[in-house]
Parts: C-alpha cells; sequence; structure tokens
C-alpha cells in the first residue's frame, strides 16, 4: 500500500521509534479480539490498583441485556493513578499552562499538583461531599479545573464539568439533571483579551438551582463579583485551612468517574456517564499507543477540559502515563495567528494534538506566522473532532510539521471515552481523511438501513460490535434513554450515530453524523436544541435547524425560521434570533444563517423534511431526491429561492 498516490507510508524512522510498528499492532489488535481477557488483563497493569482486578471484560449489546462492565473487581483511585504513582519523580513538570495574555504561564510539578488536589479535595469532603456525590466544574482553562476534578476523583465524588461558554440556561439545567449540590467556579475567565463572566453567570443559573448549597469561586482576574453569603466561598480561603496530603477513596472499578453532558438527536443534553477502570485504562492506552507518548515528551492537546477530549486528553490519559500536559487559556488567533507556535516553541512541545477547525481557522492567515516559528521539537501532530478535509490534512502536514511529522486523526465520541479509531504513527499508512484502523478491542461494523451487516468496501451506518474499555456506561439516571439512544436502531450493535465508508484497505472514513446533531467546530450540537430557543421567540411559528457546510466550522448552523403572519422579517428580528441563542444555550449554538421560510417541506403526518432542508442549505437543490412524500412540493421552490437570496453570511460574529 505504502507506495500508492494519496497513502503516506509510515517512515522507518517511525517504525522504531514508536511503540509498535505495523506486525505490533497487528498482532496487538488480533490478540484483543480473539483473546480479550488475556489482552486486558495485561493492560489493565499498566494501571496501579488497590485491588488487582481478575475479571476483564464482561460486555453485553443484546437486547434486553446491555451490560458494559470492566475488571469489576478490581479497586483503584483514579487521583493516585495520575499523580501518587509519579510522586518518585515529583519535581516533573505535570501540568504547564499557558496563559491567554503571553507574558502568563505556570508550571505545576507533580508534587505541587498532588498537594493542590489533596488540599482541595480535603476542602470538599469539610464540605460534606463524599463518594458518588456530584460536583458541578464551570471554570475556565485553569490549572485548578485539573486540579477540581481529580480533587473530586480522590474522594469518589462524580464530576460534571461544563463547558466555559455555555449560557446559565444551559449550566442550570445540567446542575439540576445531576442535582449537584456543590458547585466549582472562577470570577471571571479571559479567553482572547476578553473577560467572561463566569460567576455572574452562576448567579443567573444558581437562581433555578435552590439545591446547590455551596459555591466555590475561584480568584482568575480579581473582577468584582456578586456574593451570596452563606452560600459562596473563596476557593483560596477553602484550600487554605487544609493539609496537603489526602487518603484516596478506594472506587470500584465500575464506581463512575464523571458525567458530561452531550447533546444527542432529541431532548435535552445526555449525562454521559463514565466508570473509573475501564475508563481510565482507554485515556491512558491510548494517549500511550495512539499519541505515541514517552518520557520525554511534552504534550498539548489544544481542547477545551470542558469537552470529553479535554477530560481524556488534558487531564486523566497524559496524568496517569506521568506525562507534562500543556494547558492553554487562550485562542488560536490571540494576539496573533501565529500564537500556537509560538508556545510550541515556547514550552518545546513534541506531541501536538488540536482539531480541523483550529487548523482551517489558521490556514486562512497563510504560512508566514507559522514560518516565524522552528517547531523543531514537533515530532507527531493530531487531529480530532470533526472530519478533516484533505487540503488542512496536507497543509498541517506540510506546513506545520514540515513532512517529518505523522498525523494521527482520531475519530471518538463523548460515548466512547476515548479514541477508538485511529493511525499507530509507527504502524500504520496514513489516507489524508481517513481515521484508518480500530483501536485494541475494537470492532467497528458498517451496515445498511436495514441494520444487515456489509463486508468489505462499503458504505453505511457505523456501528461498534464491541467498543474497548472507555466506552459509556449509561446516561446519568435514565437507563431507558440509554438504550434507545445508541442500541435500539441496530439490535446487538453500538450505533455512533456517523456514516462511514470503508475502503478496500479496512480504512474508515468517517462521513459526519446522520442523526439531527451537527458538529460545528468539533462542537456537537443537538438541532433540535437550538430550533427549541428559536421557536420559543414570541414571533416565531418554528424553526429547523440544519449544517450546511462552512469554510473554517467545518458545518455551520442554518436556521430555517418561519414567522407569524402578521410579523416583518427584519434585520433586527433576525439579529434577536441571533442573540437568544446565545443566551439559551451559549455562542458556539448560533446560528451562522438563518433563512426566513414562508413554510417548512412536510411530509403528510407534519414531519419536517429536514435532508431536503440539508441540500438547500447546502446549495444542492438539484438534487433533492425524491419529493413525492411532500405534502405540498410547492414550498421547496420557495426555499430554493429564498436560498439564492438569503442575506445570511457571518452573522454569528455580528451579534
Ligand atoms: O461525528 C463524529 C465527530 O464528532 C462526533 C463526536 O463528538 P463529541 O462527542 O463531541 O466528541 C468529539 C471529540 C472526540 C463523532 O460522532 N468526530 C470526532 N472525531 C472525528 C469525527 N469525525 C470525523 N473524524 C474524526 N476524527
Amino acid at each position: 500500500m505504502s507506495s500508492r498516490p494519496g497513502v503516506f507510508p509510515v517512515s522507518d524512522e517511525w517504525k522504531w521509534r514508536a511503540w509498535l510498528d505495523e506486525r505490533g499492532y497487528r498482532e496487538a489488535y488480533q490478540r484483543s479480539i480473539t483473546d480479550p481477557q488475556g489482552f486486558w488483563s495485561e493492560q489493565a497493569a499498566s494501571l496501579s490498583w488497590f485491588t488487582a482486578p481478575r475479571k476483564t471484560r464482561d460486555v453485553s449489546f443484546e437486547p434486553g441485556e446491555i451490560r458494559i462492565h470492566w475488571f469489576e473487581d478490581g479497586v483503584l483511585n483514579a487521583s493516585v493513578n495520575c499523580l501518587d504513582r509519579h510522586l518518585h519523580d515529583g519535581s516533573r513538570a505535570a501540568i504547564i499552562w499557558e496563559g491567554d495574555d503571553p507574558s502568563e504561564s505556570r508550571t505545576l510539578s507533580y508534587a505541587e499538583l498532588h498537594a493542590q488536589v489533596c488540599r482541595l479535595a480535603n476542602g470538599l469532603r469539610s464540605l460534606g461531599v463524599g463518594k458518588g456525590d456530584r460536583v458541578t466544574i464551570y471554570l475556565p482553562m485553569v490549572p485548578e479545573a485539573a486540579v477540581a476534578m481529580l480533587a473530586c476523583a480522590r474522594i469518589g465524588a462524580i464530576h460534571s464539568v461544563v463547558f466555559a461558554g455555555f449560557s446559565p440556561e444551559s449550566l442550570a439545567g445540567r446542575i439540576q439533571d445531576c442535582e449537584s449540590r456543590v458547585l466549582i467556579t472562577a470570577d471571571e475567565g479571559v479567553r482572547g483579551g476578553r473577560r467572561l463572566p463566569m460567576k455572574a453567570n452562576v448567579d443567573e443559573a444558581l437562581r433555578h438551582c435552590p439545591q446547590v448549597s455551596t459555591c466555590v469561586v475561584l480568584r482568575r482576574t480579581g473582577g468584582e463579583v456578586g456574593w451570596t453569603e452563606g452560600r459562596d466561598l473563596w476557593y483560596d480561603e477553602l484550600v487554605a485551612r487544609q493539609a496537603p496530603a489526602c487518603e484516596p477513596e478506594p472506587m470500584g472499578a465500575e464506581d463512575p468517574l464523571f458525567i458530561l453532558y452531550t447533546s444527542g438527536s432529541t431532548g435535552k443534553p445526555k449525562g454521559v456517564q463514565h466508570s473509573t477502570g475501564g475508563y481510565l485504562l482507554a485515556a491512558s492506552l491510548t494517549h500511550k499507543y495512539v499519541l505515541d507518548y514517552h518520557a520525554e515528551d511534552v504534550f498539548w492537546c489544544t481542547a477545551d477540559v470542558g469537552w470529553v477530549t479535554g477530560h481524556s486528553y488534558i487531564v486523566y490519559g497524559p496524568l496517569a502515563n506521568g506525562a507534562t500536559t500543556v494547558m492553554f487559556e487562550g485562542v488560536p488567533g490571540y494576539p496573533d495567528s501565529g500564537r500556537f507556535w509560538q508556545i510550541i516553541d515556547k514550552h518545546r512541545v513534541s506531541i501536538f494534538y488540536t482539531s480541523p477547525t483550529a487548523i482551517r481557522s489558521l490556514i486562512r492567515d497563510g504560512e508566514a506566522p507559522v514560518r516565524r516559528s522552528s517547531r523543531a521539537s514537533l515530532r507527531l501532530l493530531g487531529t480530532v473532532g470533526e472530519p478533516i478535509n484533505p487540503e488542512a490534512w496536507r497543509w498541517y502536514y506540510e506546513v506545520v510539521g514540515e513532512r517529518r511529522c505523522p498525523i494521527v486523526d482520531t475519530w471518538w465520541q463523548t460515548e466512547t471515552g476515548a479514541i477508538v479509531i485511529a493511525p499507530l504513527p509507527g504502524a500504520t499508512a496514513t489516507k489524508p481523511g481517513s481515521a484508518t484502523l480500530p483501536f485494541f478491542g475494537v470492532e467497528p461494523v458498517i451496515v445498511d438501513e436495514h441494520g444487515r451487516i456489509l463486508e468489505g468496501a462499503c458504505e453505511g451506518m457505523l456501528c461498534l460490535r464491541q467498543g474497548g474499555p472507555g466506552m459509556l456506561r449509561t446516561i446519568y439516571r435514565d437507563p431507558a434513554r440509554f438504550v434507545r439512544a445508541y442500541f435500539d436502531a441496530y439490535p446487538g450493535l453500538y450505533f455512533t450515530g456517523d456514516g462511514a465508508r470503508r475502503d478496500e484497505d479496512g480504512y474508515y472514513w468517517i462521513t459526519g453524523r446522520v442523526d439531527d446533531v451537527i458538529n460545528v467546530s468539533g462542537h456537537r450540537l443537538g438541532t433540535v436544541e437550538i430550533e427549541s430557543a428559536l421557536a420559543a421567540h414570541p414571533e416565531v411559528v418554528e424553526a429547523a435547524v440544519v449544517g450546511y457546510p462552512h469554510d473554517v466550522k467545518g458545518q455551520g448552523v442554518y436556521a430555517y425560521v418561519t414567522l407569524k403572519t402578521h410579523v416583518r422579517p427584519t434585520a433586527a428580528l433576525r439579529e434577536e434570533l441571533v442573540r437568544r441563542v446565545r443566551r439559551q444555550i451559549g455562542p458556539i449554538a448560533a446560528p451562522d444563517a438563518i433563512q426566513w421560510a414562508p413554510a417548512l417541506p412536510k411530509t403528510r403526518s407534519g414531519k419536517i423534511l429536514r435532508r431536503m432542508l440539508r441540500k438547500i442549505a447546502a446549495n444542492e437543490a438539484a438534487d433533492l431526491g425524491d419529493t413525492s412524500t411532500l405534502a405540498d412540493s410547492s414550498v421547496l421552490d420557495g426555499l430554493i429561492q429564498g436560498r439564492r437570496e438569503a442575506a445570511t453570511v457571518a452573522l454569528a460574529e455580528r451579534v
């Protein structure tokens, strides 16, 4: 395969420098499938257990008996794995924090991080937080976000991190769903030179969350904040009183480590629940093999801790492996578009893991900002979160990595907890745009619309017959939804919600979501949530939201809005609707385009035909397919005409 056009073979240097070469990968993968018990009991030994597990995989996706249990009789603590076991070399850098302002950075050694985590863990215990209690974390990208997660893990509390860009309403919904009594936040966040009103958002959210008894507030900027006596507590005052050592809570491998809310195709966001043992093993193993972590590396994942990528590859995976992990508070374009590359030089980053959206946003500014840096420390590049278009892949490979650094395109989801389809840099020849082959223990399957499993080269819906130890265990307090969302569509299989193609080499090419979820800048949004925000406006009758191709974000948010008959469609109303979505969900969900739609295409039973709306938004109206199911096909002509005329671009930036 290596000499074929469009295929990037593994270099000789990488064959020996990486943990595994091609043969090594094939053997390990085969063994993980044919002898899962033997394979996983060996892998489990890479974690530090209070009681080593004798059980390994106990998984069934069969109807009526969905069960995902791993290492069930093992006992461990995630914070011990991420901290205590590295204290023999306690001065080693655990977190290198780079502030939004280039003059600010901080390094926390493993010893310092351990002490900070223990102090906060003791502080949380003093507030009455214990095993199984939920703690919501709403923090900007500061080391204390990792400290807070690990402090929860230390005492067995289940953390629910909410991305700092979510609105008060979204935050309140997530706090209510998991019924946390304690919240950890900051006075303000800082991003791209601007301040984010975190505590003010929290104050608004907590008006709807009377069960929250304590709000711990970190001083990030020292800005003015509102204060509720008896409820609010400064972080520094809480930890100052505490000892720098804290007895870790022994946790069963299946005890929950965290909940992370993510959008689905229906209803409110789902609380995806992850386990302690299986999750930690999946995060650390993939960090080691896919991101090829070695002891001398400086690892940087540019995600936010509010998303699963930040959980697995800023915090748990790297720290479990004793790595030095970089955490960046800012954005790629601030103060200028050379910032990523300056940080790579400043901290001698060797493994760099980012999103296709970040790459595309930097391509716009050309090669000069990249060329001004040396990037001599870089050896491996990774991408995550959305399909990478081959042009962006090539730019990343040629300009950023100077053809020296392999690219690992990693496919996974909040639900899988860790990477499940990706190349190993010493083993897998890559093809731009393909996430390539499954990781150990993962068995991907492609099915057609009738649920028939397809063999060989094919295209269809991507399912997993086995997903690895990092798979979600349930939807928090909603096991019925867990089954409905993932296991009802194709009995015996976990349905990912993605479409995929498998080529003649067995490589997987993810084609994107096939459900009502869109992926904007690598962030997952439920179209239904955005539609409800729009439809709640008093002048709106209904709204339909679809994704459409967007040069930088991959997909943009395209909203068709039907107004009440007497209402005039004005630019001011359009901006008000965008503001409403920002307020209700958060800026990431703001529509990029709003088209006034006198009517929406529906079936006779009233179901909106989104497939057609997607085509129109993508300017592919010539190819609308079968329109015979439409109740009134004249609606389409109006919409196609409206698409041409729609002054709909770049709204989100202006409002
Ligand atoms: O559609 C796939 C896309 O992101 C979805 C998962 O989103 P989320 O749970 O927010 O997690 C994102 C970070 C892991 C998937 O269903 N996706 C993720 N990685 C890739 C991708 N699509 C194509 N290629 C990828 N490498």
